[in-house]
């Protein structure tokens, strides 16, 4: 099978983007980034594709009118560089559904939280707030609503009574991180898919009935629901 190709999205840090890049390079990852794409120019994560030598593309996408105009001309430009799966790791824009329709099947996110609990922005502070005994990050299939798209997999970490939203998003980080490499390494090897009512995950032809649990010593298992 040919090795596949990935677009990485991202806005800021690049931290995810990062162990994409470790993965591939110490052969844990069969796949070539042939694209960072990036709606701040300034970002870390488009330096940090810079100095491993990877294409990228830095489109500024604040005050520039309208929307979706923005989105599809974007789009345009990652589908340009013809990856066969688009990863959001750290792209803060809500992409237009539009732009992204072509893509749904083949385009996943992150996202620091256990959804369906607490889609959008300021997640760690949010799981403080509501009190939660658990909290984690997921990696979902990209749709048209904001991180509503269904889970392929989830990391779980207890909350500690004396955490802060500082101290979640610390450890959850690395988790994040795992968790991101494994899913793309399975998306890469072309086991997993959303099924034509983009409502299900499928992996090896089976749908999901739960999304995948990270086990720290076992890698990515299936769950009960
Ligand atoms: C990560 O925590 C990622 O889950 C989150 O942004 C951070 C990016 O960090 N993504 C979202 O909140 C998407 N809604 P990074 O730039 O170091 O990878």
């Amino acid at each position: 099978m040919a090795r596949a190709r990935l677009a990485v999205l991202a806005s800021g840090r690049g931290s995810n983007l990062e162990a994409l890049i470790a993965a591939r390079r110490e052969g844990r990852l069969h796949a070539d980034i042939v694209l960072v794409a990036g709606n701040r120019p300034d970002a870390a994560a488009l330096a940090l594709a810079r100095a491993a030598g990877i294409a990228t593309l830095a489109r500024e996408s604040r005050g520039t009118g309208e929307r979706a105009a923005w989105d599809r001309a974007f789009m345009a430009e990652v589908a340009a560089a013809g990856p066969d799966w688009i990863v959001l790791a750290g792209f803060m824009r809500r992409l237009d559904g539009v732009a992204i329709a072509p893509w749904v099947g083949r385009m996943l996110n992150i996202h620091p939280s256990l959804l369906p609990k607490h889609p959008g922005l300021d997640t760690h502070r949010r799981v403080l707030e509501a009190g939660d005994a658990e909290h984690g990050a997921s990696v979902h299939f990209v749709t048209a609503e904001l991180d509503a798209g269904p889970v392929l997999a989830q990391v779980r970490m207890p909350v500690h009574v004396d955490d802060t939203p500082a101290s979640l998003a610390r450890r959850l980080l690395p988790l994040e991180h795992r968790l991101l490499v494994a899913c793309v390494a399975l998306a890469a090897a072309g086991r997993v898919a959303l099924r034509a009512d983009q409502r299900v995950v499928v992996l090896d032809g089976t749908a999901l009935d739960a999304p995948l649990r990270l086990d720290e010593r076992q890698g990515l298992q299936r769950t009960a629901p």
